[in-house]
């Protein structure tokens, strides 16, 4: 209070202080404009005075010269005129001036010296008065001296009136300029920082807010930010805390950050675990002249982040941001995250050229094509083999580089763009333990066997000490594939592949979400029908039930699919028209890829066209929205809807149907999944669809709708205890245990000798 009342004096002071210099400089500038131009009318009577007076001079007509002075004396501020001889004696006064004061002397020696008129200010009888001298000729030379006398009191006059004009302005100014300033402060300072302080203390006192308020000026952006870090950070290890506590005391064996932490800790040592994967966890890119942080949507640095901030490893990952390269060290580092750096990015720049063959080329059109039976045909090209082995070995050597030096590093692989990587590390570092995780499907050898380079890739493969999947299908489908492609040992009881010496284990082990981080974000107490409706009217459509379907736009996820199963609902049960609405967050991916461009294309199309049979002026059956959506975004929508579809013509695991059952604390809405998930392995309490079946589709979509609460609460309560125990945790947290077990060859035989 006392700092406000200090700052608002000053600025008083301030204002008023720059106020009064200003209309000093004005009043100043307008009394000489008002003196300038008295000047000029004394001078330009003057001269006129001049022409009649001198003949009257000459004449020695003193009648004459007062009747001259009489006729000019009254004009408008003129006070009056006074006619001296050549020795400076009155010959003519008019009446008025003479009636006022005595002619003052004039200065003859100046008027007659220069010959000119000359001007004067000056106080006759307490009267500001100006003069005008105007030396007066006969034939011979200088004969006398007109004076004109005028009142100068009005500029005087004037200037008084400026300067009350001025302090009133003043007052009112500062008066003004402190109210707005006072209201700005409130709004913008006070107001924001007292409810940041009310939020901080609710957070303090364990009522969990969504986001903090206010604050939103530029220039408290990084006072909010550190606020809100730290507000989070004493959040998190307040309720990380508990969970533990909880959890110990209830004897429940559920893996938390905290837990998978402590755990790594005992088993890889400080700076000794890497991470490879194509995506990077933060990429920089230019937005105007700043750079921005974005992380990338991916359920993968949620699960991979705490493990590498435990032991301070390395992440090695493709630079993709188009700031990438400036926010680097020589070394291509860069400590992460940003606002509470804990481990070390590194960036391997791969040429425009590699990159396309080796990512969109053998990656995309090949293997994720490949690996996906979704009948889309997979494309092998020599050339993009070629990148992909170029890409591979230019990772391996990033990784190798970073090891160096490094005691039994431990060395976790990302998918399918890496087959080649855990052969080409361990050959240089037997010592290291190497996993690889393939997120996608692995399909039968047959399906395999169609690629050229399937000894390769297996090859490549079996270089790991450990090779993860995501169900068990996929391991025994990998065992087939080796057991087809390669000569080696497979031992089918421990689920291992031996060849060359080393033993290659396989196991599953699957994927999930952070099941407490999946419902934060969102005030829990905020009813699902509050969150439609104000979703819905942001769409502009009224309905009263809702579907969900969050995907990256992709040919594996059924979703044309998907939108033929809510045509088919809507025409079997026409009641439903005009009541339910399906909304499909769709992120483009991969569009250089040509199927992928047009798959976008055929959905767009697809979607309109079954609008076009029912929609209305305020309602449609689906809202397909076709941009990258955050999670913040799409949370509001799994709290909302009555029902989500995940209908993948197959999946890895698919972590949408996951972060659904996450979301959904209120232990309602339907979960529809499709049979050919990883998923749908685990979440047997949802509706299980063939996807490629689109009256079953239908039936699950009435079904969802229609199911009495008890059941549908069930099946939700059920779903949600699967992934709570099997959540991301336990999976890195099984991922590290398991790799840590192995034990290592002591010496390798040569590579390349096969049994
Ligand atoms: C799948 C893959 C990931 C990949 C993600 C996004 O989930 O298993 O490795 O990162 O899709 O695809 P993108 O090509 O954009 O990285």
């Amino acid at each position: 209070m006392k700092l406000s009342i200090r700052l608002i004096l000053f600025l008083v002071a301030g204002i008023a202080i720059v106020a009064l210099i200003v209309s000093k400089i004005e009043v100043r500038s307008e009394n000489r404009r008002l003196r300038a131009d008295l000047v000029r009318r004394a001078e330009i009577l003057s001269e006129s005075l001049q022409e009649i007076v001198e003949p009257a001079l000459e004449n020695g007509s003193r009648d004459q010269l007062r009747h001259i002075v009489e006729r000019f004396g009254n004009r408008e501020q003129l006070a009056g005129v006074v006619v001296y001889n050549e020795r400076g004696e009155v010959l003519a006064e008019s009446s008025d001036l003479q009636s006022r004061f005595d002619p003052p002397p004039v200065p003859l020696d100046r008027v007659t010296s220069s010959d000119t008129g000359l001007s004067e200010f000056l106080n006759l009888g307490s009267k500001p008065m100006h003069v005008y001298y105007m030396p007066l000729h006969d034939r011979r030379a200088v004969a006398g001296v007109l004076a004109i006398f005028h009142d100068a009191e009005y500029i005087e006059a004037q200037s008084a009136r400026m300067w009350r004009a001025t302090l009133w302005h003043v007052i009112a100014e500062v008066l003004l300029i402190v109210l707005i300033t006072v209201l700005i402060i409130r709004w913008t300072i006070v107001l924001p920082i007292s409810r940041t302080a009310q939020w901080m203390k609710d957070i303090r006192r364990g009522r969990v807010m969504s986001s903090p308020p206010g604050l939103k000026e530029s220039f408290l952006a990084p006072f909010t930010s550190e606020v809100v870090n730290l507000t989070r950070s004493l959040a998190d290890a307040r309720s990380a805390a508990e969970e533990e506590a909880r959890l110990r005391e209830s004897g429940e064996s559920v893996w938390t950050a905290e837990r998978l932490r402590v755990s790594i800790q005992g088993k890889a040592h400080q700076g000794s675990l890497f991470v490879v994967s194509n995506r990077e966890p933060y990429m920089h890119v230019h937005k105007g002249k700043v750079i921005e942080t974005l992380v990338p949507a991916s359920g993968l640095v949620t699960a991979l982040e705490p493990i590498l901030r435990a032991c301070d490893g390395i992440w090695i990952a493709s630079g993709s941001g188009d700031a990438d390269r400036e926010t680097v060290d020589e070394q291509d580092h860069i400590r992460v995250p940003p606002d509470k750096p804990e481990y070390t990015l590194r960036r391997v720049w791969l040429s425009k050229e590699v990159e396309h063959g080796y990512y969109y080329g053998f990656s995309n059109e090949g293997l994720w094509a490949l690996c996906h039976i979704a009948h889309t045909r997979p494309i092998f090209r020599a050339s993009d083999w070629q990148s992909y082995q170029t890409a591979n070995r230019e990772f391996a050597n990033a990784v190798l580089q970073e090891m160096d030096g490094v005691d039994r590093p431990l060395v976790l692989v990302q998918d399918y763009h890496f087959a080649l990587l855990p052969r080409m590390i361990k050959e240089a570092r037997p010592d290291a333990r190497v996993a690889i995780f393939w997120h996608i499907p692995w399909p039968n050898s047959e399906a395999f066997g169609i690629c050229p380079w399937q000894r390769e890739l297996v090859s490549g493969l079996l270089g790991a000490d450990l090779i993860g999947f995501q169900i068990q299908a996929h391991c025994d489908n990998f065992l087939e594939t080796v057991d087809a492609a390669l000569e080696s040992r497979i031992e089918w009881e421990r689920f291992a592949v031996e060849r060359s010496g080393h033993t290659a284990f396989v196991r599953p082990f699957p994927i999930s979400v952070d099941f407490r981080e999946s419902q934060r974000g969102l005030d829990s107490q905020v009813s699902p029908y509050v969150l439609r409706s104000e979703l819905l009217k942001k769409l502009g459509i009224k309905a009263n039930f809702l579907g969900v379907g969050v995907d990256r736009v992709d040919y594996t996820k059924g979703l044309l699919e998907r939108l033929c199963g809510v045509e088919r609902f809507l025409e079997k049960w026409p009641a439903h028209r005009g009541k339910f609405t399906f909304v499909q967050i769709g992120a483009p991916s991969r569009t250089e890829i040509q199927r992928y461009h047009d798959f976008l294309q055929e959905l767009e199309a697809e979607a309109a066209r079954i609008n076009a049979r029912w929609q209305t002026a305020d309602w449609k059956p689906i809202v397909l929205l076709t941009r990258h959506h955050s999670h913040e975004e799409i949370l509001p929508y799994y709290r909302a809807a009555d029902l989500c579809m995940v209908t993948s013509l197959h999946d890895g695991m698919n972590l949408v149907a996951k972060e659904f059952v996450a979301a959904r604390e209120d232990e309602e809405g339907a979960l529809i999944l499709s049979q050919f998930t990883g998923a749908a392995r685990e979440l047997r309490d949802a509706i299980i669809v063939n996807p490629y079946d689109v009256e079953q589709l239908a039936e699950a979509i009435r079904l969802a709708l229609e199911m009495d609460t008890a059941e549908r609460q069930a099946r939700m309560r059920l779903l949600r205890n699967n992934v709570k125990h099997h959540n991301v945790y336990a999976w890195a947290g099984n991922l590290i245990a398991e790799l840590s077990e192995i034990r290592i060859e002591e010496a390798q035989p040569e590579p390349g000798h096969s049994r």
